[in-house]
């Protein structure tokens, strides 16, 4: 199959992760950014407020949803669950690259509108971690590999650490390249191991930025969402 192009006019999205434990609690993040329409909806949220709240915020909240299921298991199981996401009327998902071409090729034949990107490495590991569970080589032998199965499935593209996006459109340049792991120069790293800044993101091709604990754990978080606002002034879709 061959990759999907980036679809004309795409401009960098921001996508504010809702990692929080209920409704009410996600609920209020909205209310804290009226203006904002894309929100990564994630394993923590959705198994607590499940399809029909997600549903709801979708159609009467017009919200554009990236769920975040990370999904891993025989191309028939995830073929099945895409067509129930899409029903849903999810825009952006997300599928474990390691779960082999069989698998992204199936999902992908499943999707009919809705985007699909493949999680290469996490950006929580480093090389060493790769090592202790068996995988040879260096993060970024394995995102090349991880990167050439995504782009032979004909998914639109990766999650991947700012860091690595070089390695990424070197060998596929029309991928949707969506980087968690976004830190100002000051925030701690926290869980993360391979962070950049927002502008280090988008200058080496980013086409969507996920933010989490650098807008959620902040203490003044509308200030620092209208940072991200003024920094990508002019090319950033709120
Ligand atoms: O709080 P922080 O900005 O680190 O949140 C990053 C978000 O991106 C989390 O919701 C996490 O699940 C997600 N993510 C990630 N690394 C990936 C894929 C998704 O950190 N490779």
């Amino acid at each position: 199959m061959s990759p999907k192009p980036l679809s004309k006019g795409h401009r960098p999205r921001l996508w504010i992760a809702l990692d929080v434990p209920d409704a009410v609690t996600a609920e209020q993040w909205m209310r804290t950014f009226p203006e904002h329409r894309h929100y990564k909806v994630g394993m923590e949220l959705f198994y607590q407020i499940g399809p029909q709240l997600l549903r709801q915020w979708i159609e009467e909240k017009e919200l554009a949803i990236f769920l975040d299921l990370k999904l891993h298991d025989i191309p028939r199981t995830v073929a099945h669950s895409i067509t129930g996401l899409e029903r849903l009327g999810v825009r952006l998902t997300t599928i474990h690259l390691s779960g082999g071409t069989k698998m992204c090729e199936a999902a992908q034949a499943a999707s009919r509108t809705m985007d699909i990107v493949g999680v290469s490495v996490l950006t929580s590991l480093d090389d060493g971690d790769l090592t202790a569970v068996g995988i040879n080589g260096s993060v970024v032998d394995q995102l090349q590999r991880l990167a050439a199965i995504g782009r032979q499935a004909g998914l639109s593209g990766v999650v991947v650490s700012g860091r690595e996006l070089p390695v990424i459109t070197a060998v596929w340049p029309q991928a949707r390249l969506v980087v968690p792991g976004i830190r100002r120069r000051e925030d701690s790293p926290h869980d993360q191991k391979r962070v950049v800044t927002a502008n280090q993101a988008l200058s080496w091709g980013a086409t969507d930025l996920v933010v989490g604990r650098t807008l959620l754990h902040a203490e003044n978080p509308r200030e620092i969402y209208e940072e991200f606002a003024a920094l990508l002034q002019g090319e950033m879709l709120l």
